[in-house]
């Protein structure tokens, strides 16, 4: 099913909504696959790698104009402009789906095995690469039925994650999403009326679905935000499957590293949340039809908040690109809890977005623009 039938051109055009605009819709490729593969190889230089398509894929999606000829390559950073092996290789597979309309490479990854393996492992909530590959190199597993079938000893999150499988590799429907969101905030101004509730993730970013929901909780008044979490999940605990653990808290104490990973120090409930679908189709009214989705809640205090949505909108790579930009061009370093001198320690407050972009000298950009 090659998409020959396809203008070339309308593979590389830029995308109004990054991730699920109207050109993913045309065209063959997200943009994510080269990069995925090279992650889930995980061999000498795979993040490099990895980067590299990333940076590639994100300067065609962010490019204004349509691209329809190798010339139109030339300028592009990551792609013509950089004089690297990396770049280069980018720089073949968008010739290669300009002149043909798909690319033989990535064909080949994505009907190969070990990519089809991965993509399904992955999958699973509570695995990673590292777990996906033993089972796939190790263990010689290559679909959900081996993992049913092989007696391998799964954590509860992970039995969580295939039993919920089909659920949680659906996308989360805006509507499902409004309708969570409501309850959600219902629970917190019952917990204390002055909480605030706010949208962050790919839905903040203006898309119309998302492998999960990303909501930021805080109170106007430093402080007083602590240990309102258990309180709001106790509201709802009956619409919970899975309310999570503080993953990361203890991680980066002992690492002692947040500045530098996405990782960060925020009291938060990676969850799975129970969506009952009579919310939305009242035809199922009193029918106990439900459906896994899963929930993120962060919570931040007042005077991080700026750098908390910041940090929790996106995209990965936005925030990965604008911490690099930060450090190297600015020797600043920016987390989703703030932003310090690298010199001096010196910290920077800020109450909003705007501050932040401003004090690093970057022209704003709204969240749907942080796409790439
Ligand atoms: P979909 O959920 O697929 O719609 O995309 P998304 O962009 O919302 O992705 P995700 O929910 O994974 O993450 C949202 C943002 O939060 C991204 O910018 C991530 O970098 C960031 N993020 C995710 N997990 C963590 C975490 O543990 N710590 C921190 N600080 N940031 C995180
Ligand atoms: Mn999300
Ligand atoms: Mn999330």
């Amino acid at each position: 099913k090659k998409l020959m039938d396809i203008q070339p051109s309308q593979l590389l055009k830029r995308k109004v909504d990054a991730d699920d605009g109207p050109s993913t819709k045309k065209s063959r490729y997200s943009g994510d696959e080269a990069e995925e593969h090279a992650l889930f190889r995980g061999d000498a230089n795979a993040e490099a790698r990895a980067l590299a398509f990333r940076r590639g894929s994100a300067t065609l999606k962010a490019h204004p104009k349509e691209i329809v000829c190798e010339e139109d390559l030339k300028n592009l950073p990551y792609i013509g402009l950089t004089n690297s092996a990396k770049a280069g290789h980018c720089k073949m597979v968008a010739m290669e789906i300009l002149s043909e309309g798909f690319s033989d490479e990535v064909e080949d990854v994505l009907n190969g095995s070990f990519y089809k393996s991965m993509k399904l492992f992955t999958g699973i909530f509570g695995i990673g690469p590292q777990t996906a590959r033993k089972w796939y190199h190790d263990l010689g597993m290559r679909t959900l039925e081996d993992v049913k079938g092989k007696n391998i000893s799964l954590t509860y999150e992970q039995s969580l994650g295939m039993e919920h499988y089909d659920d949680l590799n659906t996308p989360i429907k805006l509507e499902e999403a409004e309708c969570i969101i409501k309850m959600v905030e219902k629970a917190c101004n019952e917990v204390c009326d002055e909480l605030t509730m706010t949208l962050v993730g790919g839905f903040r970013r203006g898309k119309s679905q998302g492998h999960d929901l990303d909501l930021l909780i805080s109170h106007p008044e430093d402080g007083k935000e602590k240990g309102k979490l258990v309180l709001i999940i106790e509201k709802l605990k009956e619409h919970f499957i899975y309310t999570g653990r503080k993953m990361d808290v203890s991680n980066n104490l002992n690492k002692g590293n947040f500045a530098s990973s996405t990782m960060d120090n925020f009291e938060k409930c990676f969850s799975i949340f129970k969506f009952n679908k009579s919310w939305l189709n009242s035809n199922l009214e009193g029918k106990a039809e439900w459906k896994a989705v899963r929930l993120d809640l962060i919570v931040v205090p007042s005077h991080q908040f700026a750098y908390a949505l910041l940090g929790w909108t996106g995209t990965k790579h936005f925030e990965r690109e604008i911490r690099r930009y930060a450090r190297t061009e600015m020797k600043i370093v920016l987390t989703s809890h703030g932003m310090h001198s690298l010199d001096t320690k010196q910290n920077f407050p800020a109450e909003t977005e705007e501050e932040i972009f401003q004090k690093l000298q970057l022209e704003y950009r709204a969240p749907s623009e942080r796409c790439c």
